[in-house]
């Protein structure tokens, strides 16, 4: 078993690349999370809806940002990761999502609005650890040899797709949660808050 995996669960890596002045989180600003609250992270943290720039984002990255005190990412998929999803439908637990973790307007297998942009909470259905990205395939992964790439809790061992949707007979019972989103433009998203609303 490598090192990752055996994390203490209940000291969740929150290292996010956060919000700064006026609400727009960029790829380039990754610092830890700090304890005092400036007014707008309060707000952020009770339930306001947090701007993100994606415009830095590479295909294969994944961003992290803070929601409602939660840790969301966003995942830019090439195509490879795109195409891998359809291959997982017969091994993962919810392929289509019916249970109820995402927005009526997210559906199918790639859970998103484009399909290159996953947009889901990052935290484990089962008790609430952060699981890590994995997103490097094959016997690379230390997971599988045939791991098309996704995510793992180290906590109990449940894994997930790139879509976020958990493998079968896991500890985890759902799939990571899709927030509430949409693209206020090509490079923004509004997390917490759907077009409609
Ligand atoms: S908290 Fe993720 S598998 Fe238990």
């Amino acid at each position: 078993m490598s090192s990752d995996k055996k994390v203490d669960c209940s000291r969740r890596n929150l290292v996010f690349a956060t919000a700064a002045v006026g609400g727009v989180a960029t790829v380039a600003t990754a610092v830890p999370f700090v304890a005092s609250m400036l007014p707008s992270e309060r707000a952020k943290a009770a339930g306001a809806p947090v701007e993100v720039d994606i415009s830095k984002l590479a295909p294969g990255e994944m961003l992290r940002v803070e929601w409602r005190g939660k840790p969301v990412w966003i995942v830019y998929r090439t195509q490879e990761m795109i195409d891998s999803l359809k291959k997982v439908n017969d091994q993962v637990a919810d392929p289509m999502s019916k249970r109820p973790m995402q927005p009526d307007y997210i559906k199918g297998d790639e859970r998103s609005i484009k399909p290159e942009y996953l947009v889901v909470v990052g935290i484990c259905t089962h008790l609430g650890c952060s699981p890590t990205d994995k997103f490097k395939t094959g016997a690379e992964s230390d997971i599988d040899p045939n791991w098309p790439g996704g995510f793992f809790c180290p906590c109990h061992g449940s894994t997930f797709d790139l879509s976020g949707r958990v493998y079968k007979n896991k500890p985890a019972p759902d799939n990571l949660e899709v927030p509430p989103h949409y693209y206020m433009s090509d490079t923004r998203i509004l997390i917490g808050e759907d077009k409609k609303a």
